[in-house]
């Protein structure tokens, strides 16, 4: 059984605020995904195995934990998951980068695939799937139901704000995955945004609109 983790920390909940302060702009913004990714892969990573290997420091020779095991896979939904790779890449510089690319339909607000490149061997892998808005769950079930088609068995899921009723929906479709949220927001409105949320993280990474 999965775990979901809400990150209790003053650092990541006072950059959530600033993110979501519609005068934070462009630059700042992107800034402060990495910065929360980063963070909150801290969290997300606490958990990966080290072995003692040998290390001759300036003084003497001693066995010291260092990681090992599955290597890792960090996988972005496309196209906002992206802003949130340098971040997870300063903690593991080594990790394999994989892209799901997933839509919303505006109108049904269904996602559709229409991209994915992965590592090889990725059913090998710690797969770290992230998005930074979990609204729906749409496209996080989606990229998670493909990645364990792949026969990923080890998989963690991790955004930035989730809505109740997508981290609902993700755990009722794959409970054995841990997911790491930044900030459980009320609710999703009309148009499927999460309330109070950031708007679309999307156009706010990429200057678009
Ligand atoms: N995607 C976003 O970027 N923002 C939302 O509020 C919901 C989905």
């Amino acid at each position: 059984m999965g775990n979901v983790n809400i990150i209790n920390h003053p650092l990541v909940k006072h950059k959530i605020t600033l993110m979501r302060d519609e005068k934070t702009g462009t630059r700042e913004f992107r800034i402060l995904v990495e910065e929360v990714a980063m963070l909150m892969g801290y969290e997300a990573m606490r958990d990966l195995p080290t072995e003692d290997v040998e290390v001759k420091t300036p003084i003497t020779t001693r066995k010291l934990p260092m990681l090992c095991g599955k290597k890792l896979a960090i996988v972005p939904i496309l196209r906002a998951g992206l802003g949130m790779v340098s971040g997870l890449l300063a903690l593991v510089p080594s990790a394999k980068v994989g892209h799901i690319g997933l839509y919303r339909d505006e109108v049904t607000h269904e996602p559709h695939e229409y991209y994915c490149k992965l590592p090889d061997r990725i059913n090998e892998r710690l797969v770290i799937v992230c998005d930074p808005m979990l609204a729906t769950g749409g496209s996080a079930i989606q990229a998670v139901d493909f990645l364990k088609d792949k026969g990923c068995k080890n998989i963690k899921f991790m955004c930035i704000i989730a809505a109740p009723e997508g981290l609902d929906a993700l755990r009722t479709a794959h409970p054995d995955i841990d997911i790491y949220v930044g900030n459980l927001d009320e609710k999703l409105n009309e148009d499927a945004y999460i309330v109070p949320g950031l708007g679309d993280a999307g156009d706010r990474i990429f200057g678009t609109k």
